[in-house]
């Protein structure tokens, strides 16, 4: 075979070569590529333009003096809103508070108001209420952040633990909620969020309390929503995977001393700031119900109602594995 030859084949072979990259991109690639692209501005356009509603909105946030809580409250102050920060400690919450005031704002910026709670104190709750609603005449968005873990088994496990983390997680946002929740309904308009966990979703050994107690969160989200669908008011439940926050070490022993240690787990989770930036998306969108995890809990969480037999052998292991480090 003489050089024009091979140089004219190598040439056929290079023009097919192209004639199949065109065909793909003309008939897969754009067809599939081009939708999303078109609907990923059409939604970050509505983001925007939804966010224009956002400043001097009020913010309710309990559990704002760590974590995701105190992440939520930059994001939402950031965006213009009217922020009453609320949880037990006082002197953390004036740190966020003053965090905030610190921050260069380009646009409107309103000082955050710090209010004392006990999530625990469900006869305090209506008093709460009223204070928070007498600050700027109204809440606009509750968000129900506030709560605490637990790290044990449950023959162990007090069960004075198990009521004090079902009052907190569960009764404390249930109490809240129900004391804001008329003046909402006078208006006509208001938006209650939820931060529960994927454990809402399913649960796993040595977390029962706080497992059931996102479960019920997750319940009394659904009920609320469709309760609240005809008079104005959204309800969202936020269902993240972990965190890199304080929650492990904050947690319950089985005696109700703090855990005082940082899970691997936690230590390698999502940012509390990536969350609420989600969440704060979430309010604008409206979302119902949102799970912000990575693939490991998305499977789980699948696995679940899909193929439970398999998730409860996997539970099953990481129950028996746990007994071991005991
Ligand atoms: N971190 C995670 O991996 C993860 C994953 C999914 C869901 N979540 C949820 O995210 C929420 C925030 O937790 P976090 O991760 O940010 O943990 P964190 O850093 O320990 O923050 C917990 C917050 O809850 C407040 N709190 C605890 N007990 C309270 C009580 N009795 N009354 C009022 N406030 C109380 C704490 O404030 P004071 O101590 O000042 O009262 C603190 O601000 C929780 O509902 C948690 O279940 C966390």
């Amino acid at each position: 075979m003489g050089y024009d030859e091979i140089s004219k084949n190598s040439r056929s072979i290079t023009s097919g070569n192209w004639n199949v990259l065109y065909w793909v991109l003309g008939s897969i690639c754009l067809p599939v590529v081009m939708p999303l692209v078109l609907l990923n501005l059409w939604h970050r356009s509505l983001i925007a333009k939804k966010r224009k509603h956002l400043p001097g909105k009020v913010v309710l946030i309990t559990g704002a003096s760590s974590g995701l809580g105190e992440a939520m409250a930059h994001v939402f102050y950031k965006a213009g809103c009217k922020l009453l920060l609320a949880a037990r400690r006082l002197e953390e919450l004036e740190r966020v508070k003053n965090d905030l005031l610190d921050l260069e704002i380009v646009g409107v910026a309103y000082p955050p108001s710090v209010l004392q709670l006990d999530l625990a104190e469900l006869n305090a709750m209506s008093r709460f209420a009223e204070k928070a609603i007498s600050i700027h005449g109204g809440v606009d968005i509750l968000i129900n952040n506030g709560g605490i873990s637990v790290r044990a088994n449950i023959i162990n496990t007090a069960l004075d633990v198990d009521l004090k983390i079902m009052t907190v997680n569960y009764f404390g946002s249930v109490a809240l909620t129900k004391a804001i929740l008329p003046s909402m309904v006078k208006r006509q308009s208001g938006h209650v969020c939820f931060i529960s966990s994927v454990q809402g979703k399913f649960a796993l050994p040595h977390r029962s309390a706080y497992s059931a107690s996102k479960h019920a969160l997750q319940a009394f989200a659904d009920s609320l929503r469709a309760e609240m669908s005809n008079k104005g008011i959204k309800v969202t439940c936020i269902s993240p995977g972990y965190i890199r926050t304080q929650l492990s070490v904050n947690a319950l022993t089985s005696t109700g001393q703090i855990h005082g240690k940082m899970d691997k787990a936690t230590a390698e989770g999502m940012s509390a700031e990536a969350c609420a930036e989600r969440i704060l998306t979430a309010v604008l969108t409206g979302d119902k119900d949102l799970i912000i995890c990575n693939a490991q809990a998305r499977i789980a969480y699948y696995l679940h109602f899909l193929c439970p037999s398999i998730y409860f052998w996997i539970m099953a292991n990481r129950a028996s594995k746990l007994e071991k480090e005991d």
